[in-house]
């Protein structure tokens, strides 16, 4: 295709205004799909995608638009996740293109997101096209909105195109606009090959699927390729673009975005932001790539039944073909056995996983607290990272622990600001800015990214009735006065419990803990203490008193099969338990740690 007729766009939003719903339409407008294989978001393909109503995978898409001047385009589009954990995906698919619509809803109004992703767009030099949507919802004010996008973004929305992507009003207005307003890709066709690695996957059918956009050069089934970081080479045996239906096509040209498969085992060894070229006639350098993304949450997964560690390995190794920004690694614990030491992008992204392994795996899983990384500096000058709580240096070795921070962007109604403000100050943060457009306020606020991860965004959403929103990039390290909480049952400690917390946080946390953990461990047949400690000095004790736990005694008369139910019943929960010494601790207590924030 000549370059002029192709326009390369995503499409950026704050999650939940319509950006999937738009996607849906523009493909449906250009003919991607009949009406029965039109599903309603066909981009979202994973179930949990599509039940959880959000996009994690970037996904694309190649269109032919015939546009009002008689001209046929490709348009690719890029979709793009819209939560914050994923923004490493959106940096990515910006990369593969020349423009972006920025959908803002007309009815809400610029939020964090939008701003986080349209800056990641203006540094990727994209062209924006701003369009309202939801105009058909009468709280719509598209005419304030503009406004607000001028004052807040500061890009031109004179000519912003108001649309409803759930009627379809003015989708062949944004059509329009692609190719009017939007850049042709540029490239070199005769120029040795250079295409930028945007994502891969692992397909049961196909194997290794790997996103690419040529800058320079063609791509054809049959050239032999070469991985430029590493220097791998493979065949090309398939090259094919997504309409959305995987479609065969014989090569890709400069400014095109698609798909190839070369007999590759492991998404692993594609690592994204690579260069790909040809092998009889290579670039002389690399394409600028991205920056990998690093896991910042930590947590333990074990199979709640031992026997299915081997499984819980298989499944996760699976789950890493298509998702190499997960990292695990064999870990066991004195409370809990053999499990893995799991690290995420972030806490939605460890639900995400979490969930997978339950649902497509089949999996009972014990999860232990979610921990941030760590840099602790030893006396003797050495530095570690920790991802574990539990693998906390003596104290006398120490020297400094230092945490994570993070920049925090948050958008609200003028009327919440000060449950916010009182969060973040209760959160240890610090104010860098506080301004206003119209009546929301946006504040930016640095905060140590272990007071966050658990769970700050929940707690966002309920002290403004839903109505912040909030994006957060990392900010560095710092050393902080840390210490390691130690939870000991029967005077004995749980390692899976240990939490690292900020001194003068300890004893609310210690305290609000043991009174969780007291509700949450059943009582038994012995008097059993619970007990949070810093070092060697006992800050809070509960006790959870002797009881004979017997489930028959609801039963009165002689139902069997009831009665055979109710043991049965208990039968699971013991699955799901873990005895510690002679203690026996539910699931629940494991992630109890979290929610006493
Ligand atoms: P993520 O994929 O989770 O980032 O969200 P999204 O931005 O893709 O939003 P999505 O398309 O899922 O739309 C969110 C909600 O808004 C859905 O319930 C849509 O039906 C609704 N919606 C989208 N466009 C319109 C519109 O033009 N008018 C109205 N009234 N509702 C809309």
């Amino acid at each position: 295709t000549a370059l002029e007729l192709i326009r390369n766009f995503s499409i950026i939003a704050h999650i939940d205004h319509g950006k999937s719903t738009l996607a849906d339409r523009l493909i449906q407008a250009c003919g991607g799909l009949s009406d029965r294989e039109m599903k309603e978001q066909v981009l979202d393909s994973m179930d949990i995608e599509r039940e959880r109503g959000i996009t994690i995978k970037a996904q694309t898409v190649r269109l032919q638009y015939k546009a009002s001047d008689g001209v046929t385009y490709t348009l690719n589009l890029m979709d793009t996740p819209g939560h914050v954990d994923f923004a490493y995906e959106v940096s990515r698919s910006l990369a593969a293109c020349e423009g972006s619509l920025l959908v803002v809803d007309a009815s809400q109004g610029v939020e964090a997101q939008t701003l986080a992703n349209v800056y990641q767009a203006l540094d990727a030099h994209h062209e924006i096209v701003p369009v309202l949507n939801k105009i058909d919802l009468p709280a719509a004010e598209p005419e304030r909105i503009k406004t607000q996008i001028e004052d807040v973004i500061g890009i031109d929305a004179s000519d912003a195109v108001m649309i409803s992507a759930k009627t379809g009003l003015g989708i062949g207005d944004v059509l329009e606009a692609l190719v009017k307003r939007l850049p042709p890709p540029t490239g070199d066709e005769t120029a040795p090959l250079k295409a930028l690695l945007i994502d891969s996957w692992y397909d049961a059918y196909l194997g290794v699927v790997i996103l690419v956009r040529v800058r320079d050069g063609i791509l054809k089934t049959g050239a032999k390729i070469k991985l430029m970081s590493t220097g791998a080479v493979y065949q090309v045996d398939r090259v094919g673009a997504f309409t959305p239906k995987a479609t065969t096509i014989g090569e890709l040209g400069p400014g095109e975005v698609g798909f190839i498969t070369a007999g590759i085992k492991a998404v692993a060894d594609c690592a994204v932001g690579d260069t790909i070229t040809e092998e009889k006639r290579p670039a002389a350098a690399p394409l600028a790539g991205f920056k990998p993304s690093v896991p910042v949450v930590f947590c333990g997964l074990f199979p709640a039944d031992a026997a299915e560690f081997e499984h819980l390995r298989e499944s996760l190794q699976k789950l890493r073909l298509n998702d190499a920004s997960f990292q695990f690694e064999a870990e066991s614990s004195a409370a809990l056995g053999f499990g893995f030491r799991c690290g995420f992008l972030g806490l939605l992204h460890l639900e995400i996983i979490q969930e997978r392994l339950e649902r497509e795996f089949n999996l009972d899983l014990v999860t232990t607290a979610p921990s941030v990384v760590y840099k602790v500096v030893l006396t003797n000058g050495e530095e570690m990272e920790l991802h574990n709580p539990a693998d906390m240096p003596d104290v006398v070795r120490i020297e400094e622990i230092q945490e994570p921070w993070i920049k925090a962007t948050i958008m609200v109604p003028d009327e919440h600001l000060g449950a916010i403000l009182a969060l973040c100050q209760e959160r240890r943060g610090i104010q860098i800015d506080l301004t206003y457009a119209g009546n929301r306020a946006m504040a930016v606020y640095r905060l140590p990214l272990n007071e966050v991860v658990f769970d700050f965004y929940d707690r966002l959403k309920s002290v403004s009735r839903g109505y912040a929103s909030f994006d957060y990039a990392l900010d560095g390290y710092e050393p902080g006065d840390l210490v390691l909480l130690n939870i000991l049952v029967n005077a004995e400690p749980v390692d899976a419990l240990a939490l690292i917390v900020h001194r003068s946080q300890a004893d609310r946390r210690g305290r609000a803990l043991c009174e969780k953990l007291k509700d949450l461990i059943p009582p038994q047949m012995f008097q059993i203490a619970i007990q949070a400690a810093i070092g060697g000095r006992i800050i809070a004790r509960e006790t959870v008193r002797a009881m004979r736990k017997d489930v028959l005694s609801k039963c009165y008369g002689g139902d069997i099969s009831r009665k055979r139910k109710l043991l049965e019943k208990q039968k699971e929960g013991k699955k799901r338990m873990r005895q510690f010494g002679k203690v026996e601790i539910p699931q629940s207590a494991f992630l109890a740690a979290l929610k006493t924030g």
